[in-house]
């Protein structure tokens, strides 16, 4: 059917649909429409003051399970390059690596905001190169938005990308793709000077066109005073309760990440005793000779 030919009863149903679906949702995951959470949504969450949850996800079924679950954003982040990949970090991180997992994440939602990061050496050569990756997560994988570290260094890239209507998620504070610069993972913006430049860095992002800022391993009197000084969310991951929204890594909020968590860190679940526990038992039942049992077998 062409355009305009709709007869009138359907024109006024797919009008109010339309309205519906453009109007920015009352509460993130409590609107009536079943669209994807957009920038609009997350800008009108912030003038009501709705904090929101943020996860990781690095794959189809766990995404699945977190969209079902209500979390309005997902970020594909390369922390999982520690985290799903078996890496030291995040620097080794491919732009092939995250398309493939950012379609996975696409592919296994239907609500959430799927955000994903630009890794490593994918924007920081220049803005071109920056839109040119971005592009690629948009169109290849499908996500809604990127995300890249720095403010004021950042600021080009991020302005660029908005242009072409790429929304952009800055990370400020502990960027983890630095970790070489910093010499580990230390709490950023402690100090006169290091909380001016945070504060600098997120009024650049904003004016660049940033529509959130995750603020990352910082004193929370200074995330607090971030989040009332910009009007687009802040996101903190070990920034302190006065942020718009907070984030964590799945595997650490869940309890799959083996050794040492940051401090930040809320451990919801075991998944990795409860996984280990469910393992061994499969093994003692296959060496037991118990399983497949008279219910598991054809004949
Ligand atoms: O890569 C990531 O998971 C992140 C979050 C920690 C914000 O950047």
């Amino acid at each position: 059917m062409q355009h305009g030919s709709l007869p009138p009863a359907q024109k006024s149903d797919a009008a109010a649909e339309k309205a519906a679906a453009d109007k920015p949702q009352q509460s993130l995951y409590g609107g009536v429409t079943s669209r994807r959470v957009t920038v609009r949504d997350l800008a009108a969450a912030k003038q009501r003051g709705e904090r929101w949850p943020m996860l990781t996800a690095y794959d189809a079924p766990t995404a699945a399970v977190f969209d079902e679950a209500g979390i309005p954003v997902l970020l594909v982040g390369d922390s999982a390059g520690n985290c799903h990949l078996g890496y030291e970090n995040t620097v080794p991180v491919t732009m092939d690596e995250m398309v493939m997992m950012s379609a996975a994440v696409v592919r296994g939602t239907k609500r959430a905001m799927i955000v994903a990061d630009l890794p490593f050496g994918a924007y920081q050569e220049s803005p071109a190169q920056a839109l040119r990756n971005a592009v690629r997560l948009m169109k290849e994988a499908g996500v809604g938005a990127v995300k890249l570290e720095g403010g004021e260094r950042s600021a080009a890239a991020t302005e660029l990308l908005v242009q072409a209507g790429v929304p952009v998620m800055a990370h400020l504070g502990l960027t983890p793709q630095s970790v070489h610069a910093f010499g580990g993972y230390p709490v950023q913006g402690r100090g006169d000077e290091a909380a001016h430049q945070l504060l600098r860095d997120a009024k650049t992002a904003q004016a660049a066109g940033a529509f959130a800022v995750v603020l990352e391993a910082v004193p929370a009197e200074l995330a607090t005073q971030v989040t009332s000084s910009v009007h687009i969310p802040t996101v903190g991951i070990g920034a302190g309760v006065g942020c718009d929204a907070q984030v964590l890594v799945w595997t650490d909020m869940a309890g799959m990440t083996g050794g040492r968590v940051p401090k930040f860190v809320k451990q919801y679940a075991d998944l990795r005793a409860t996984l280990g526990d469910a393992a061994r038992a499969f093994s003692a039942d296959v060496i037991g000779g118990s399983f497949p049992a008279a219910e598991h077998t054809f004949h």
